[in-house]
């Protein structure tokens, strides 16, 4: 703990040793690079102009107040300081020089609270902050002032990330507060440790030694999601276990509740639905039968004793073989409201998903969302949220996004993306997910005509809701860079910038990863942000381009499968593309599922035209002639290599550009990065390969002149085999 004291005091070796235990952060720093920090680096400001400013302008902290979460915010400002400057800072009591930052809550600090800060903190709501360079008394000091604790602590972090990121302190004056109040990581983590599509180790819930035995890195994990807003974690997967309703793994919830606590990290559970009769010995799990509701209530009850803060559930049901209320006959809203009721008088939320596909294989599955859920709309208890996957689909590198968004004005939706790659090559292939993110936040759904976007229907301002949320795939494991890559960071880093303020551009995210995570060097920002930025979209051309979808091979989702038949349908490639002879592509128009109805005019129209439909929607939407023209002028079968063949060009791009970064970046984070984009490269062409002498087998035209040959014939494609271990699908690719 550290305690306010002289100037000389707080100079000592011994506090400087006290905050870097507490934050295992100069510890870490010794090491080598290996991604550990994350973007929390806080090394030396290398701009020597800018490093004289700050030491100018930083020469002291004046923090009070014991409470766990401004001990936190402190012990950071601190140990980033002293990192970031090359010097420590000392904590003083009072203002005894120019150039002290002062941070704290009216209520905990007089000097704040004589600022006259308070309609400006009016404002920023309960987890907002200011930040401003002023003067007290005839000193220039700088102030971070926030509502609550946890908003010094957010303060915190963007001050630190001002400094990281070399922006100038003149005049700094920042007024910020989330647009969405639930900001969660999803955990999709079994008991067992493993993760349900994880890529980066095993989970990071060690449940065999909690409660008795927690790991330092709880701690750090949940720092990383405060310095970017994150609030909520949902520990475990959404195909739930019962068994962590029990009372053994309550007291391990209980554990990881207490340590992400103080960073502002409430905790959520996924509750498996026949729960009562799994683990409580009931005969049915109907939510309309008074002993199951009852058992729901005790639950809770016996949760909040042991979590008093704890956030609610998440529940899968009536999915892909998950229980749920359909079983008893009953609605998604029967069985949402019976668990809303049992939170209700904790303050608890439910977020019933509304990634639900039935046993019977309908029509178009897109659709089925839509038109189970728009019914019941009105009809959730006021703690009920929907929440929704970013496309109607499952998370494909492009979908447009879910008709429900827009479609639900009575009931708030909770966005849900997947930060997990499962789909866009997972821990190895760079794709930096900002510009997906970006993509679906700012579509407009015209729910209200122009500027309803997705955005404003999550955050609450376009039709009123009183709850927001958004939630995010976790991509994190065990490995030591806790994401399986290094640029797999930037996607938990993105989606947390964006669950603040999805207003944000991802250019901007980036461009402050870059300079946090890697370096300040403009030569390094000039060439990985544009990378960055373009990486996602070398995914879509180089896997699915053209608006096609669900191409990925059976189980693992890894590399190309166009060929996937039998079984269930609506989990073939064939039911998605529609390829013939005649044409490719899935029509959702009046003469195929009508589909593109579920939008509101004018885009209904605009995605049902083919003359106005986006190319980067068209074989979503369109089932397409080979040799109709495009509108680059090349014929669709031209343009289908055309693009799949720039995604691979686009890899090498990013090959290239990287390699030109040598000895710019510490040689471990630099090597990993290389090795995996020549990874990347090969399946990119994989794909390629595959994909398109695949479909040639319909379109039975040649190559345009010129284009790269495939390296294999189909046959050796298809009957390439991935190792069984899901978790690291690496197929043998010899070239
Ligand atoms: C995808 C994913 C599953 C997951 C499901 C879900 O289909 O492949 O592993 O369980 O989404 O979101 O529920």
């Amino acid at each position: 703990m550290i305690r306010l004291g002289s100037a000389a005091g707080a100079r000592s070796p011994r506090r400087l040793a006290t905050a870097c235990l507490l934050l295992s952060l100069c510890t870490a720093s010794l090491k080598a690079d290996d991604g550990y920090d994350l973007w929390l680096r806080y090394r030396l400001v290398t701009d020597s102009s800018r490093l004289r400013e700050y030491r100018a302008s930083i020469t002291a902290l004046v923090m009070r107040g014991e409470s766990p979460t401004i001990r936190v915010a402190r012990a950071e400002l601190l140990a980033g300081f002293t990192g970031l400057l090359g010097a420590e800072i000392p904590l003083e009591r009072d203002i005894t020089r120019d150039g002290a930052v002062v941070a704290g809550t009216p209520a905990g600090s007089a000097l704040i609270s004589a600022l006259g800060l308070a309609a400006t903190l009016g404002t920023v709501g309960d987890d907002g902050f200011v930040i401003r360079a002023v003067r007290i008394g005839a000193r220039p000091v700088i102030v971070i002032a926030a509502n609550h604790d946890i908003g010094v602590l957010y303060g915190a972090f963007h001050l630190l990330r001002l400094l990281q990121t070399h922006a100038s302190l003149d005049g700094l004056s920042v007024t910020s507060s989330p647009r969405i109040q639930r900001r969660l990581l999803d955990h999709w983590d079994n008991l067992d440790r493993t993760v349900e599509r994880g890529y980066a180790g095993a989970s990071l819930w060690d449940w065999e030694s909690l409660p008795r035995s927690v790991a330092s890195r709880y701690r750090d994990y949940a720092r990383a999601n405060a310095s970017v807003g994150i609030n909520g974690t949902v520990l475990t997967n959404v195909n739930a276990n019962a068994m962590l309703l029990t009372p053994p793994y309550l007291a391990k919830v209980a554990a990881l509740a207490n340590v992400f606590r103080p960073f502002g990290i409430r905790v959520y559970l996924t509750a498996r639905f026949n729960a009562p009769m799994e683990i409580g010995g009931l005969a049915s799990a109907d939510p309309r039968d008074p002993g199951v509701r009852r058992w729901w209530k005790r639950k809770s009850d016996e949760i909040y004793r042991a979590v008093p803060d704890f956030g609610g559930f998440v529940v899968k049901a009536n999915s892909e073989g998950q229980p749920g209320p359909q079983d008893y006959g009953r609605t998604h809203a029967d069985g949402a409201n019976m668990l809303g009721d049992a939170l209700t008088p904790h303050g608890g939320i439910v977020m019933w998903r509304a990634f639900v596909y039935s046993n019977e294989v309908p029509v178009d599955r897109v659709k089925q969302a839509y038109e189970e859920f728009v019914p019941l709309d009105g009809t959730f208890r006021d703690n009920v949220m929907i929440q929704v996957k970013n496309g109607p689909l499952d998370f494909q590198p492009r979908e447009p996004f879910h008709p429900l968004f827009g479609a639900m004005p009575r009931t708030p939706l909770v966005m849900e993306f997947q930060i997990t790659k499962e789909y866009l090559g997972q821990d190895t292939h760079l794709a930096f997910l900002g510009p997906l993110f970006e993509e679906v936040l700012h579509a407009e759904t015209y729910a209200h005509g122009a500027g309803s976007t997705v955005g404003r229907v999550i955050d609450g301002s376009l039709h009123g809701y009183r709850r927001t949320g958004i939630a995010g795939v976790a991509n994190i494991g065990t490995d030591r860079n806790w994401t399986g890559s290094q640029f797999n960071q930037a996607n938990w880093y993105a989606f947390g910038r964006l669950a603040w303020d999805h207003t944000q551009r991802a250019s901007d995210i980036a461009n402050e990863w870059v300079r946090m995570t890697f370096s300040n060097d403009p030569a390094v920002i000039a060439t990985t942000v544009p990378l960055m930025l373009h990486s996602r979209e070398a995914v879509v051309n180089y896997m699915t381009p053209l608006g096609l979808a669900h191409q990925m091979a059976r189980g693992h989702h890894y590399g190309p499968g166009p060929w996937v038949t039998g079984g269930r349908a609506d989990q073939t490639s064939v039911y998605y593309h529609h390829a013939d002879t005649l044409g490719i592509g899935f029509d959702r128009t009046r003469t195929g599922s009508n589909a593109a109805a579920q939008y509101f005019s004018p885009l209904r129209e605009a995605l049902a035209d083919r003359a106005t439909v986006p190319d980067a929607y068209l074989l979503w939407f369109h089932h397409v002639g080979w040799l109709e023209r495009m509108r680059s002028g090349r014929t669709l079968w031209d343009e289908l290599v055309f693009r799949q063949t720039a995604g691979v060009d686009s890899v090498r791009a990013m090959q290239h550009a990287w390699q030109s970064l040598e000895g710019k970046i510490d040689s471990a984070r630099f090597d990993e990065v290389r090795r995996f984009l020549v990874i990347q490269e090969h399946e990119a062409k994989w794909w390629r390969d595959a994909m398109l002498l695949y479909f040639q087998t319909f379109s039975r035209l040649p190559f345009p002149a010129g284009t790269e040959a495939p390296a294999h014939p189909l046959s050796f494609y298809r009957e390439l085999r991935c190792p069984a271990d899901a978790r690291r699908p690496r197929c043998e690719l010899v070239y």
